[in-house]
């Protein structure tokens, strides 16, 4: 019983000393552990006479509990007192560098397409949206692609119901339908956005890639209006003048249509980007049907337009030299963090 006491004495005294949470750990395994100075004082009943075991058995139990109290009500002091120091300044360095965030960055097709959505903004034009499953009559019908029109089979269409009425727009086009269906002339419009063609990958192929569409429609819109605005959306882009030239091209929903090409911005004797040529392709581009004017509810002896189909993913990858398109939308963050 005696022992008893004195441990207590020797525990309260130890645990009152400890100035830190791992002393104080080292303390309560060295009395309340499995080796430490209860668990022997219990070891040595079997080997007391029969009438003193139990009070030692009890007091040996009851020693436990108050060393356990006190451990525990030191640790409450040593949080509070580390606080308090945190609150004096003591201990806190506020020149520590911080943890680094883990923070995300934005997708190349985004900053490409915010900053072209700036670009035709600061020229009049109206950004629009418009859907990714659409309606046959809006990706075909309305752009002058009669059912059996022989473009269908060359946009490999993602079909979504038995009948073929809606598909994955296979083009950002069928948003000039319903921008005049929604505007009255003039009026000027981009629709940047996501298509799909259902056709075999490879590093210039994806099933999924991004286009922006441009109408102006307006009074005697003509090509003269159409390459004014591509030298200054090329302006934009790559921050200087460069020529442009047309070539013949044929979508059935531009009369005539055109392949434009513009001067390569990276050299001025051919390199790799240009294949040697000093020209790279830009965009598809024309002046609007009148059937599409017609099936967007305009009247073309009043009313003409321009349209263009800018190959966002393309541009995205000239612009940052990236040499597979898959890498675009293959969600690998060793790309993406590079952005
Ligand atoms: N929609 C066409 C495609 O994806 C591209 C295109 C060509 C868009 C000519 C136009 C245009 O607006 O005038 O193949």
């Amino acid at each position: 019983m005696e022992n008893l006491d004195a441990t207590l004495e020797e525990a309260l005294g130890k645990v009152a000393a400890c100035e830190d949470e791992a002393a104080l750990k080292e303390v309560e395994r060295a009395f309340v552990g499995k080796k430490g100075a209860v668990a022997a004082i219990l070891a040595t009943i079997p080997s007391l006479p029969p009438d003193e075991r139990k009070d030692v058995g009890r007091g040996a139990n009851e020693l436990k509990q108050k060393i356990l109290q006190a451990v525990a009500a030191r640790a409450g002091e040593l949080s509070s007192a580390t606080l308090e120091a945190e609150r004096k300044g003591e201990g806190f360095d506020p020149t520590l560098p911080p943890a680094r965030l883990a923070t995300g960055s934005l997708h190349p097709i985004t900053l490409v397409t915010r900053e072209l959505e700036d670009l035709f903004e600061s020229m009049g034009y109206t950004v629009l949206d418009g859907p990714e499953v659409e309606l046959d009559h809006y990706n075909f019908e309305a752009l002058n692609i009669g059912r059996d029109h022989p473009a269908r089979d060359s946009q490999d269409t993602f079909y979504c119901d038995e009948e073929g009425r809606l598909v994955l727009r296979t083009h950002t086009s069928p948003v000039q339908v319903r921008a005049m269906e929604r505007l009255d002339p003039p009026f000027r419009v981009v629709a940047p956005g996501k298509v799909f063609r259902q056709e075999t990958t490879d590093a210039s192929h994806d099933h999924t890639f991004h286009q922006m569409e441009g109408m102006v429609v307006g009074k005697d819109i003509s090509v003269g209006n159409l390459i004014g605005a591509m030298k200054t959306l090329l302006r934009g882009i790559f921050g200087k003048d460069l020529d442009v030239r047309l070539r013949p091209g044929h979508f059935p929903f531009v009369e005539p249509g055109f392949e434009l090409d513009a001067r390569c911005p990276f050299c001025s004797e051919g390199c790799s980007v240009c294949g040697r040529t000093t020209w790279i392709e830009l965009l598809p581009c024309g002046l609007v049907h009148p059937n599409v004017l017609r099936a967007g509810g305009i009247d073309p002896e009043e009313w003409s337009g321009f349209a263009f189909g800018l190959g966002l993913s393309r541009l995205v990858m000239l612009r940052y030299g990236i040499d597979d398109v898959r890498h675009l939308l293959g969600g690998d963050l060793r790309f993406l963090e590079q952005f």
